[in-house]
Order: C-alpha cells, then structure tokens, then sequence
C-alpha cells in the first residue's frame, strides 16, 4: 500500500512524513516543490530508506501528479502543499492564490480523474485529505465561543482567503462528483523543524542570538497551540475513520496571548540556556508595527474529533514547547541551513527594528 503526500518537506508534512515511516511501513510518495519553506534536510534520516520517494515538483503540474498517481496507486492523497505565512501573503498574495487555489483545483482534478478509473471495491476506500487552517473562519472576540465545524467562513487574510477557497473546492469536488475527501482545520501548529518565520521558532532562535524578540502591536492576540506531532496523529486517525465529506478542527485547548508564549519560552531558555552576563531573556522583547488586519483570537472546539474518532492531544503546551525549546537546541546543524541567504532577506523586509 502507498499513499501520496503533497507538501512533505515542510514543517507539518516533514513531520507527518518522518512519524508516518517511524509506526508502519506503508510507502510515502512524497511531491514537494522545495519553495523557501520546503528543506530535505528534515528528511535526511529517510536518506536510502525505499519506503520514501521524494519527487520534486508542483501540485499545479498537471501531467507529473498524473503520472504520480498512475504510477504509483496511492490509497489515498493527503494535502499539505500550501504557501502558509499570513505575512507573506500580505507582502505577496500571488504565489498563495497560485498554489493554494489553482494548485489544490490541479491536485483534486488529476485525483478525480484517477480516482474515476478505480476498480469498484478501491473506489470507496480512496481517500483524499485536505489540511486546512483555523484561520479560515476569522476571528474572535473575548467571550466568543470556539470555533466549531458549523461557523461561518470569514477570512481575514489573503493567506487564509486563499486557505478558505481551498477547502471551497475540497467540498464541491465531493458533492458534485462524489470524490471520498475529508478536510481537517487545525490550529496553530508549532515544534520541531519549523521554519523561524513563525513566532515560535523566531524567538527561540532570535533570543539564543541576541536579537530583539519581536511583537506584533500589544501582544495580546490569541492563538491555540498544538504540537505538531498531535496534529499528525489527529491527521491519521481523521485518514483512518473520519466520515467522507466531514470536516473535522484539529486544536490543543491551549489559548495564550502572544506575549505569555514569548515569556514562557524566555523563561525556559533562562534555565536551559543562562545567559552569560545575568540578564534575562525577556529583555530582549521588542514591542514593533501590527500585522495589518491582524486577526485577534483563534480558539478551536475540537470535541466534534474526540466524540467520533477518540482523538486528544497527547501534549500540553508546557511539555510541548519545552521539547520543542530542546530540540532547536540540539539540532544547530538544521538551523544553520535555514537561516541562510534567502530567510534573511525575508527578515530584512518584514522588520523595521534591527533584528
Ligand atoms: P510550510 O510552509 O512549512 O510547508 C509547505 C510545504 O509545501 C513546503 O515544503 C513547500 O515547499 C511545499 N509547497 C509549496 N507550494 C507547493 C506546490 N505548489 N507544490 C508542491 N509543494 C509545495 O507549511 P506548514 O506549516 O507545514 O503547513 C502545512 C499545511 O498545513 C498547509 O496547508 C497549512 O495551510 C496548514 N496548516 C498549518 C498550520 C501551522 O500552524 N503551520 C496550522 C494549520 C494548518
Ligand atoms: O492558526 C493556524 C495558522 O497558524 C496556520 O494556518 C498558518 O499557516 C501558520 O503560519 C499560523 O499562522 P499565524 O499567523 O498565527 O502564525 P505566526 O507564527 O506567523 O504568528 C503567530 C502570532 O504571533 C500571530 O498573532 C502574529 C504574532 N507574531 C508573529 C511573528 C512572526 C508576532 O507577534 N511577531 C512576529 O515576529
């Protein structure tokens, strides 16, 4: 048995990839275009495994998924190919409708015309998952309740209007045509091998530098955190038995101001990693320009996941973010690769204060 992953050299789909090979043997193709934020160093340890099959390439290439697909007869498809950096998207929307609009409606056509040549039993038991965001439903107050499968769509950003046409299209290609999908919205995800554009990896990298720790306006925006690897396995228990066509959030009941996670690292550090002449982490914060449009708060109920497929999170987010704290302590060698010429270009660009 095989499945195909799109998007497998990133943050969530290397780590999907990397625990998918570490519980089973079943075969990973595994289509990544190696943008910015894809890095085969994340997948260095599957160097000569002949479970993986790495293929470099775009979801948008009509005629490779083809041939991927005739190939190799994955059981299921399982999409995390996405441009995914709100900011980016503020700076550049282009490469998001590209990739996450047009390159999704490429994916799902070469999988219905796949799918569509299926022998009668393999037809219902494929499979094709979409990873989807939070963000596609806007934001919320104080007091709001959490988001639920049922709210509304309201997209904020041209990151996650993109996101939000994505799952559009997920749904439609299920109705119209019947094709067996499942859509997952996950919140924020965070742990090892993230790409230090994102606030978590940032930090912890900026802090061990000396550099300013970055805060958009007040700091006081809610996000819920979940490690990476509970949303992995959420992910394979959604493949596993969600109901076709349902869509179901993914969350880590972790709600926290940005502020209290960028001094939680800070204090994490100030124990692992005292700095040398007594001053402590936190100092280095710097209060700096709001992301235009900023959303306020994410908070996801993911109780629709628990009561039909049993799946919690296994991590909190202090055993989380202190593995994850860790981890980049100890794999200098994979951050040095991505805080190349490319990722510091980005940082000249996204920030006015001296970074
Ligand atoms: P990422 O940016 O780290 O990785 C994306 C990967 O997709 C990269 O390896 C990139 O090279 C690849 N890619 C980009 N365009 C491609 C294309 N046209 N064809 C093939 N490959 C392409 O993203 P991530 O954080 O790992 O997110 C993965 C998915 O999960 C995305 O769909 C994102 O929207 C969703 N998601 C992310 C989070 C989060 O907190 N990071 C939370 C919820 C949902
Ligand atoms: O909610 C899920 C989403 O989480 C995913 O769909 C996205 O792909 C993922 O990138 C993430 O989006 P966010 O915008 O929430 O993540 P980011 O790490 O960029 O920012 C987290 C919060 O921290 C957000 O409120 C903005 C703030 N922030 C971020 C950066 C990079 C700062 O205050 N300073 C910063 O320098």
């Amino acid at each position: 048995m095989t499945i195909l992953v799109s998007g497998g050299a990133g943050f969530i789909g290397g780590n999907f990839v990397l625990d998918w090979l570490r519980q089973g043997d079943e075969r990973v193709i595994n289509l990544d275009k190696l943008t910015y934020a894809g890095n085969l160093d994340t997948l260095r340890g599957l160097n000569g495994d002949n479970r993986h099959v790495f293929v470099h390439g775009d979801i948008g290439d009509r005629g490779l998924v083809d041939t991927l697909l005739a190939t190799h007869q994955p059981r299921a498809v399982i999409n995390f190919a996405a441009e995914s950096h709100v900011d980016r998207s503020i700076h550049g929307p282009g490469d998001f409708i590209q990739t996450n609009v047009v390159g999704t409606f490429n994916l799902l056509e070469a999988v219905r015309g796949h799918w569509d040549g299926l022998p009668g039993d393999e037809k219902p038991a494929f499979r094709f998952l979409h990873v989807s965001t939070d963000e596609v439903y806007g934001t919320l107050s104080k007091d709001d309740a959490p988001f639920n499968e049922l709210n509304r769509y309201e997209p904020n950003s041209p990151y996650s209007a993109s996101k939000a046409a994505s799952d559009h299209l997920v749904r439609a290609w299920h109705h119209t045509y019947g094709l067996p999908v499942l859509t997952t919205n996950c919140s924020n995800n965070y742990g090892p091998y993230h790409f230090p554009e994102k606030l978590i990896p940032l930090v912890i990298l900026n802090a061990l530098s000396g550099k300013n720790l970055p805060i958009y306006g007040d700091g006081q925006q809610i996000r819920d955190w979940l490690y990476v690897r509970d949303h992995c396995s959420a992910i394979r228990r959604v493949l596993e038995a969600g109901r076709v066509g349902e869509t179901y959030n993914v969350g880590g009941w972790n709600e926290k101001p940005n502020l209290d996670v960028v001094h939680t690292i800070c204090a994490i550090l100030d124990e692992l990693r005292p700095k040398a002449d007594g001053t402590r982490y936190r100092d280095q914060i710097a209060f700096v320009k709001d992301r235009p449009g900023h959303d306020r708060r994410y908070a996801i109920d993911a109780r629709k996941l628990e009561r039909e497929l049993g799946w919690k999170p296994e991590e909190t987010f202090e055993t989380g973010i202190r593995k994850t704290i860790e981890w980049y302590l100890g794999n200098q060698d994979w951050v040095q690769n991505v805080t190349s010429g490319a990722y510091r270009e980005w940082v000249g660009k996204q920030y006015e204060v001296q970074l």
